[in-house]
């Protein structure tokens, strides 16, 4: 019988420096012994949105305390690990460049085998931290600042296949950018969320994009949505009038947790599935899970949440995806491995 392996987990792909370390027992379960993040989200605050140069630099210089961070939280030594897994893809090709580059000297550095993994993999995995492990076959809803996609998971480091996903922004990025409109503070998502609230969601009837019938079924499309609220305020402002912040906000987010749900449940029951999960960013909306657990319930299917904090975007993420492949016997990546900003989902691990 293989005895315990700590596998530890670096991701790079955005604004988040994060280190991980789990534990991967003889029976295949994968426990959570150290997240350790370092976010340079406030330096791109004034920017609206992540500057790519400025994540790069920040992730160079939070590394190594990132790592020293994980390891106290966990109170184990780098001799303690088995295993590193890296964030080899998809993101921005800088940050992800700083990742692949400081795994692949501490496994060196360790003799320890190094697994480059997808992000997007990552983001399904990590809820097996929180609710144990996943059943045969599941979806997965990720959506964040960079992502919004539907995934047939048969096998978190066997088989995922995207079923739909965005035509044009993520649905974190349209909150950023209807933040922006609002005048609200980035990142978007807490302080829409906060103002729909107090307002009422049947205000105003914005879109809900390719939702037609003859529209791609599980793909999404917020672009729209984003104009249609730019116009909507536009209009008001021209016409002299207060903006009802807290009804845009409502309203904006009604639609969004509508598509984001309703196509979800659609292509869990078409393909079979009982079960998702939903991950990213936006995940901790609080209207997106209020309206997943209602819609869900109703189509009997088990809706799988991590805590906030899993959620978004962190190394234990990428510590659990390395357990799992570690775990199907997968061999390692090469010597080397670099950074893909455009790794398909399907790649679960480089080889
Ligand atoms: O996963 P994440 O931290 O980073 C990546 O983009 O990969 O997601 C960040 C996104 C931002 O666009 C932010 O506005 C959104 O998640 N977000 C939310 C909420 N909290 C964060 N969107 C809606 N409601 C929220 N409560
Ligand atoms: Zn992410």
């Amino acid at each position: 019988m293989t005895a315990d392996r700590v596998v530890l987990g670096i991701e790079s792909s955005c604004d988040e420096t994060g280190v991980g370390l789990v534990r991967l027992a003889a029976d295949g379960t994968v426990e959570l012994l150290a997240d350790a993040v370092a976010s340079s989200v406030d330096e791109h605050a004034r920017f609206g949105g992540v500057v790519p140069e400025i994540a790069s630099r920040a992730h160079l210089t939070a590394m190594a305390p990132t790592m020293r961070r994980a390891l106290d939280e966990s109170g184990l030594e780098l001799s303690d690990v088995d295993a590193i897994a890296v964030t080899a893809g998809p993101g921005l090709a800088g940050a992800l460049m700083v990742g692949v580059a400081a795994a692949k000297a501490y496994a060196s550095a360790l003799g320890v085998p190094l697994f480059g993994v997808n992000h997007l993999g990552g983001h399904v995995a990590v809820d097996t931290l929180e609710h144990g492990p996943l059943p045969d076959r599941c979806l997965a809803l990720l959506v964040s600042g960079g992502h919004s996609q539907l995934l047939l998971v048969e096998g978190i480091a066997e088989r995922i296949t995207e079923v739909g996903t965005t035509i044009d922004d993520a649905a974190g990025e349209a909150y950023d950018k209807v933040a922006r409109i609002l005048d609200l503070p980035y990142p978007g998502g807490p302080p829409i969320d906060k103002q729909a609230k107090l307002g009422n969601p049947k205000a105003i009837a914005f879109p809900r994009g390719l939702t037609g019938p003859r529209d791609a079924k599980y793909d999404f499309s917020f672009s729209g949505l984003k104009t249609a609220v730019a116009r909507w305020v536009e209009t008001a402002q021209r016409e002299g009038e207060d903006i009802p912040v807290p009804d845009v906000c409502a309203s904006f987010q009604e639609a969004v947790a509508d598509v984001l749900t309703a196509k979800a449940v659609r292509a869990a029951k078409d393909l079979d599935v009982d079960t998702l999960v939903i991950s990213g960013g936006v995940a901790a909306n609080s209207r997106l899970s209020e309206l997943a657990a209602q819609r869900c319930a109703e189509a009997g299917i088990t809706l799988r949440v991590p805590r906030p904090r899993l959620c978004t975007d962190n190394g234990a993420m990428i510590a659990a995806l390395g357990a799992h492949v570690l775990a199907s016997g997968a061999k390692p990546s090469p010597v080397d491995l670099g950074a893909n900003p455009g790794l398909p989902v399907e790649t679960i691990v480089v080889q």
